[in-house]
């Protein structure tokens, strides 16, 4: 059943719990992510991200992503993750996602905030995640150093942009971490404390512990986004594959699928 990730995360928030965010690349990744999540009959979040658009092109994909998510046994909201430029994020919306995420983070406030809220005003009946601060990894391209969200530009974007909720930096990255990833809670209670009814998300989820994610629920996390560990599944199922394609692509689906088991099951 396709929805809107504000009827998955609302109730989340207000309960603490986490949701899981899997972003997907292909059929295979698309078929996995859902079949887990209709297993455990959890709701999830289908995202794709602009950054991989030249490798899955979104008019291929999204018609995928929504027709998979109409047909799911549980609630799924679709959602382009990381959007920026204004031609993707109408082709988002027109394809009839219901979430969009405009991440203005490497920006500074003033244009983050106008940015977004020119996508809050077109896109008014569209779920929107906003981000402020840097998060390490490939976010802003490979140089990108992590910056820490600042509380005080996280009040003023959540006063001014219309977001309806926010993506935080405070130690996570996307990619694999070196070693285990250290949050930095105290950030993320500031931000709380200043924002105490603003649904916050994480990104970069692969490798973070399940006693973190937990830890961060209880301070306002909704949403955890997913995207190297399903790859990285679906990418070694590829290689370990023997028989002809249709068993190499039953392989990449139940990859992704164990994967995102594994994730779900720890939230
Ligand atoms: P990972 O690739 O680290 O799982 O992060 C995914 C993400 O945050 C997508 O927005």
């Amino acid at each position: 059943m396709l929805v809107s990730p504000r009827d998955i995360l609302l109730p989340a928030f207000a309960q603490g719990r986490l949701v899981g965010a899997f972003n997907t690349g292909n059929l295979e990744m698309t078929r996995g992510i859902i079949r887990a999540a209709e297993q455990l009959q959890t709701p999830i979040l289908l995202q794709i991200a602009e950054k991989r658009l030249p490798h899955s092109p979104l008019h291929l994909m999204a018609p995928m992503m929504v027709a998979a998510a109409q047909q799911a046994s549980i609630p799924v909201a679709v959602q382009l993750d990381h959007g920026e430029c204004p031609a993707i994020i109408e082709q988002a919306a027109q394809a009839g996602f219901t979430g969009l995420m405009f991440d203005g983070s490497h920006m500074p406030l003033h244009e983050n905030i106008a940015r977004t809220q020119a996508v809050r005003e077109r896109y008014a009946e569209l779920w929107l995640e906003g981000e402020v601060g840097v998060l390490g990894g490939s976010e802003g391209g490979p140089e990108a150093e992590a910056l820490h969200t600042c509380s005080a530009q996280a009040e003023q974007y959540a006063a001014e942009s219309g977001c309806d909720c926010l993506a935080v930096s405070i130690g996570n990255a996307h990619g694999l971490y070196q070693g285990i990833p250290k949050l930095n809670f105290a950030v993320l209670e500031e931000i709380r404390r200043r924002l105490p009814d603003m649904p916050l998300i994480l990104h970069g989820g692969t490798g973070i512990p399940a006693c973190d994610l937990q830890r961060a629920a209880a301070l306002g996390i909704c949403k955890v986004n997913i995207a190297t560990a399903s790859f990285a599944a679906l990418r070694k199922a590829a290689a370990a594959a023997e028989g002809d394609y249709f068993a190499m692509s039953e392989a990449m689906v139940q990859a992704v699928c164990d994967s995102t088991l594994e994730i779900l099951q720890s939230l």
